[in-house]
């Protein structure tokens, strides 16, 4: 504790994270004080608080309550890392208790300011305050209480004390503040982040050699811009602790380097400031090693641990580094439970069979976005885990020496040259068959179990696409309630196609949708060309296969292996027989094989986005129940009323007359459900097993470490058509035709297709920008794509004499806003999916897009458009 008098010292500087508590009797000027020198946001005051919650700041009755409410506000603004002045007169221990108790909590450094001003002073305050009208006994009992319990404010927990003795003293005081030490969040790298040395001399040479740092003579040379930073645990087991402190030391004179401490370099630092510790664990040697040198190098060696900061945050809070790792709550923040968090690790205070402290696996719960970089306990190999890694691969123990390059991601290891010293507990790695987990990565095998927390109550999902996106609670569950009874294994679910919208309404009499309103939509955003695809009418499938049965269980962590999986739009299993999917599978792959496909684009494999044919193979159902139903009641029915109406016809010309209308009316119904009958049996075809289903991919989503909506259509479908000449009994390329929106014949060429692709029973096209992802003028995300459905077809939606004209006005009226703000709030979560799957996040991650898209499916919206 540092007790200090601003006789000597004018200056309080204060640490950007901590907690000031002021001290004094009534009218000290605490809160002159701090308005001098503090936002008004950063007080948070008694008064305040009572005034707040009783409407008068001198309410006594109010007291608990103020100061329930002035702990809560504290509580919550040192979560957050705001520096906070508590402005209430704080006189006895048990008043200040609790504000110890939140800087603890909450990592930051408790520091009091005590007022403590002459008694007549205050008393002639007193009496010219308006404001304050208790008696001067008062103020007494205040001055008393203060002199009696400020003389162990250190003992209470408070890092610092200031007093403040007279008016003058007040007045001469400046408030500075700087940064944490480990706030290095301007500090953007790149960087080559080293783990545990201990004492591998030659083995760091090599290493940050190979990282093409040039160590070789006396002023080193890094690559341009890198710097490197070591994990700790620089000493001890290992050859050469003192070249490896003479090299790391020299490294960071230089500005090459960053070093977080070791328990081990912790260790030697208390043993050189002469503390008692005992001379284990490879400390022995490195001491007796520091003996043989001279003693101005162990007084530096003393001074550079002593410098040594707990951890450090970097790259804008994106990248942590400490020997231990750290909970996301301790980042940035300084106490003494963070500094031993970043040395020791967490542990359970027990041991295990060899006598090794047991370890809590903070980075199995970590949900934090900073990636963190740590050491401390050796792994065979470093290993990703909910966005941490260990990169201490034990090159004393006989491992290697590994380093991560950051922002790259990549690792770099030097095996190490011998076996250094014995591990305790064994780390080599256990055999496949020992761990019983074929190819599953630690984060796939921590991903076998989902955390209902990630994807329950109100949720706000950020992509990098659009505004963040919030799911209601209720959408939450019903997501949930699809995935959880009906999903096929989440880890196959990267991706959930988005919904899409219709045209605007057509202003044409006899069309309800039209291609016109799509070119016309995308001209407004300031889109030159457009694609039309044909509109397959089938289901939605999104197909994964890989190249071998064994990539379901390397790539996707499954248990077991599979071809791949072909599932519905909601994230169920297309087919109902595994058979079929397998035979399925081996089909697409043989097509995949015999293209060349894998090699092509360096993956072994891909998911597709497509549409599968016959609409019955899955729809039959339905199909059945609604569409049949609907068609073959309708026609028996009308069938029977036309015949009483022929039949009273037939009595007499007057009747017929009569009745001429209701005739017409019914033999106008009549054909309408010819119509819709032939419009639904157009899309129903016999299959048997895999024979008759034919497979129409229209996006390439993504291959091993790559998204592909980065690429236009044009490519996606080039890719496509290259391995549908494969099998095209069972593949079929979309055809498509390319629109100039300047130019009239061009877009009359695309309209005539239409209309003959609908006339011919077609469902119609979608119509999108040539790029996957297009921007508007304003830099917004557009509609991906925009369907146009033919006339026919919508016979099937929208019921069979839907195109009557006094029906069709009335249809005229549907609003696509709801559907196309779904769409491309959808769009987005299921970009994101891909690319978090890409770049390999936790499950949580991908899953929580995938809920996504499934809670806004369960949005109320009109399901005909
Ligand atoms: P404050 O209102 O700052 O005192 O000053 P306080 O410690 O916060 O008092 P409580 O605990 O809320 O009651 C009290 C009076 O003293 C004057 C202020 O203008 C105010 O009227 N004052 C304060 C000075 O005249 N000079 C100073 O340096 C500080
Ligand atoms: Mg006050």
């Amino acid at each position: 504790m540092l007790r200090l008098y601003t006789k000597q010292i004018m200056e309080i500087n204060l640490p950007d994270l901590s907690l000031v508590v002021l001290i004094g009797a009534s009218s000290s000027g605490k809160s002159t004080f701090a308005r001098t020198h503090f936002l008004p946001t950063e007080i948070v005051s008694s008064d305040y608080c009572r005034a707040v919650i009783a409407n008068d700041e001198n309410n006594q009755n109010a007291t608990a309550d103020a100061f329930e409410l002035l702990h809560f506000i504290v509580g919550k603004r040192l979560k957050r890392g705001l520096l906070t002045v508590v402005d209430a007169t704080s006189l006895k221990p048990g008043d200040r208790k609790h504000y110890i108790e939140l800087a603890r909590q909450y990592h930051v450094l408790p520091i009091a300011i005590v007022f403590d001003m002459p008694e007549r002073l205050l008393k002639d305050r007193h009496h010219a305050r308006p404001d304050r009208d208790f008696a001067e006994s008062v103020i007494n009992r205040q001055l008393k209480n203060l002199r009696e319990h400020t003389r162990n404010l250190d003992r209470e927990g408070f890092r610092y004390v200031h007093f403040l003795k007279s008016p003058d003293a007040v007045a001469a005081t400046t408030i500075s503040r700087t940064p944490a030490w480990n706030n290095r969040q301007s500090d953007f790298g790149p960087f080559d982040i080293i783990g545990d040395v201990h004492g591998c001399h030659a083995e760091l040479t090599e290493l940050i050699t190979a990282l093409g740092y040039d160590v070789s003579g006396p002023v080193f040379v890094p690559p341009a811009g890198r710097r490197l930073v070591f994990v700790g645990d620089l000493v001890d087991r290992g050859p050469n602790s003192v070249a490896v402190l003479r090299l790391v030391m020299d490294l960071v004179k230089q500005g090459i380097a960053l070093v977080v401490p070791g328990n081990h370099d912790d260790k030697l630092k208390r043993y050189l400031w002469g503390k008692k510790v005992s001379l284990n664990h490879g400390l022995a040697e490195t001491v007796a090693e520091l003996e043989a040198q001279p003693p101005e190098f162990v007084e530096e060696v003393k001074l550079f641990l002593d410098s040594l900061v707990s951890h450090y945050v970097l790259d804008e809070g994106r990248l942590v580094v400490a020997h231990a790792g750290l909970r996301e709550e301790m980042h940035g923040r300084a106490s003494g439970a963070v500094r031993a968090f970043c040395l020791y690790g967490e542990t359970t205070g027990e041991t295990d069979e060899y006598g090794l402290p047991v370890r809590l696996n903070w980075a199995a719960n970590y949900k934090g976005r900073a990636m963190i970089v740590y050491g401390h306990t050796p792994v065979p190999e470093a290993e990703w885990l909910n966005n941490t890694i260990d990169i201490d691969t034990g090159c004393c123990f006989g491992g290697k020496l590994t380093a991560l390059r950051y922002p790259e991601r990549a690792l770099v290891s030097i095996p190490a040259k011998r076996e250094y010293a014995e591990s305790r507990r064994p780390f080599l790695p256990e055999t496949p068959a020992e761990s019983g987990l074929v190819g599953m990565t630690a984060q796939q095998t921590l991903d076998d179990l989902l955390d209902i927390q990630d994807v329950t109550g109100r949720r706000t999902i950020t992509t990098t696409y659009v505004p963040p996106i919030t799911l209601r609670e209720e959408d939450g569950i019903a997501a949930l309630e699809v995935m959880s009874r009906f999903a096929i294994n989440p880890k196959w679910l990267l991706y959930l196609p988005p919904t899409m919208s219709p045209v605007e309404t057509a202003p044409l009499p006899d069309f309800l949708e039209h291609p016109a309103e799509a070119f016309a939509y995308y001209r407004k955003q300031g889109v030159r060309r457009v694609i039309c695809e044909e509109k397959h009418m089938g289901s939605r499938a999104v197909v994964i296969v890989g190249q071998t049965d064994a990539v379901a269980q390397t790539r996707f962590g499954l248990a077991d292996a599979a071809p791949g999986v072909v599932y519905t739009r909601t994230g169920r299993r297309f087919f109902t027989n595994p058979a079929v999917e397998t035979a399925f599978l081996y089909k697409l792959r043989a097509a995949l094989d015999a293209t060349d496909f894998w090699a092509k684009h360096r993956t072994d494999w891909v998911c597709l986005d497509a549409e599968l044919m016959p609409w019955s193979a899955k729809a039959q159902e339905l199909i059945q129940r609604q569409y049949a139903a609907v068609g073959s009641s309708a026609t028996a029915a009308l069938a029977d009323t036309l015949a009483a109406l022929n039949q009273t016809a037939n009595r007499s010309e007057d009747m017929a007359a009569k009745i001429s209308g209701l005739t017409t009316q019914i033999g106008d119904y009549a054909t309408a459900i010819g119509q819709y009958r032939a419009a639904y049996r157009q899309y129903c075809r016999e299959v048997n097993g895999i024979d008759g289903l034919v497979l129409a991919p229209f996006h390439l989503l993504a291959t091993e470490g790559r998204v592909h909506t980065n690429q236009p259509h044009a490519w996606h479908l080039a890719q496509i058509a290259d391995f549908c000449a494969a099998d095209p009994a069972f593949l079929l390329a979309t055809p498509y035709r390319e629109v100039d929106l300047d130019d009239a014949d061009s877009q009359q060429i695309a309209l005539d297709w239409w209309l003959s692709l609908t006339n011919a029973g077609g469902e119609g096209m979608v119509v999108k920008p040539p790029d996957f992802m297009a921007r508007s003028g304003k830099g917004n995300l557009i509609q991906p794509a925009i369907k146009c459905r033919g006339r026919e077809y919508l016979r099937i939606i929208y019921g069979p004499d839907y195109d009557r004209p006094d029906h069709l006005s009335q249809l005229k009226q549907r609003n696509v806003g709801q559907k196309r703000a779904l769409a491309l709030r959808e769009f987005a979560l299921g970009l994101e999916a891909l690319d978090r799957f890409a770049a390999r996040e936790p499950l949580r991650r991908i899953h929580e897009c995938v809920i996504g898209v499934l809670g806004l499916e369960s949005e109320p919206v009109d399901p005909r458009l």
